[in-house]
């Protein structure tokens, strides 16, 4: 499964870069405009951040075909490498993706609430869906439920597009997204930080540095090594 971040923020990409297993960054014109600032400028420092290999997903805006399939190409110029361009869907956005697809363009079909929209923009050529998961168990569905059927639909089918699942408030919920055989998640710095820490596994450092300088005082194993 492919972690991937969903921040436009500079700093916290740069620290999720640095330490964390991360396959990407998303974005969308609701975390952009929390940076506000020059639009162009932050995506292709975020590209400088997490190199040309990273998979980088920028949002369209607009709501035409036509006009969604120009921002695409500007997009994709202005950043390069490894990027996908998240357009939600509509009719006009399942067009703009069989047109961006059969150009060689790889598209996120990005606000998806039901099984048959995701596989509806599979077949439009998407190589990503993404469900909203938290946004689907606020309305009193199952965003777990509806990303393991789509998962289980796209098996079945054989369809090759994955499923990136969005929208996340809990551990809970990105755990049960993992068990269901979800492709990948996009989670927000926060979240991401929890998902590492647990205070059993603090107490447990705490307690071998404790025994270690028992015996060895604040010496390191590589001062020991050195004779220091
Ligand atoms: C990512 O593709 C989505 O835009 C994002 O995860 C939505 O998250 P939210 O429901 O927390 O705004």
């Amino acid at each position: 499964m492919m972690y991937i971040i969903d921040t436009a923020n500079l700093d916290q990409i740069r620290k999720c870069v640095e330490f964390y297993p991360i396959a990407g960054v998303t974005t969308n014109p609701t975390i952009i405009s929390r940076e506000n600032t020059d639009f162009v400028k932050l995506i292709k420092d975020i590209r400088d951040i997490i190199g040309p290999d990273l998979m980088l997903h920028v949002q369209v805006t607009a709501s035409k075909a036509d006009d969604i399939v120009k921002e695409a190409l500007l997009l994709k110029e202005a950043v390069g490498g490894n990027f996908y361009v998240k357009i939600p869907i509509s009719q006009e956005g399942l067009k703009a993706t069989s047109i961006l697809h059969n150009m060689g363009m790889k598209v996120t079909e990005t606000a998806i609430f039901t099984q048959q929209q995701a596989l509806i923009a599979a077949l439009a050529g998407a190589d990503f869906v993404a469900p909203y998961v938290n946004r689907l168990d606020n309305i009193v569905s199952d965003g777990v439920q509806v990303v393991s059927e789509i998962v289980d639909m796209f098996k079945a089918h054989d369809i090759k597009t994955k499923v990136l699942a969005a929208s996340f408030k809990t551990v809970e919920q990105i755990h049960k997204i993992a068990m269901s055989g979800c492709h990948s998640v996009t989670i927000n710095p926060e979240l991401f930080e929890t998902l590492t820490y647990h205070p059993m596994t603090q107490y447990a450092i705490d307690d071998f540095n404790a025994d270690w300088e028992s015996v060895y005082g604040r010496k390191s194993i590589a001062q020991i090594f050195e004779g220091k």
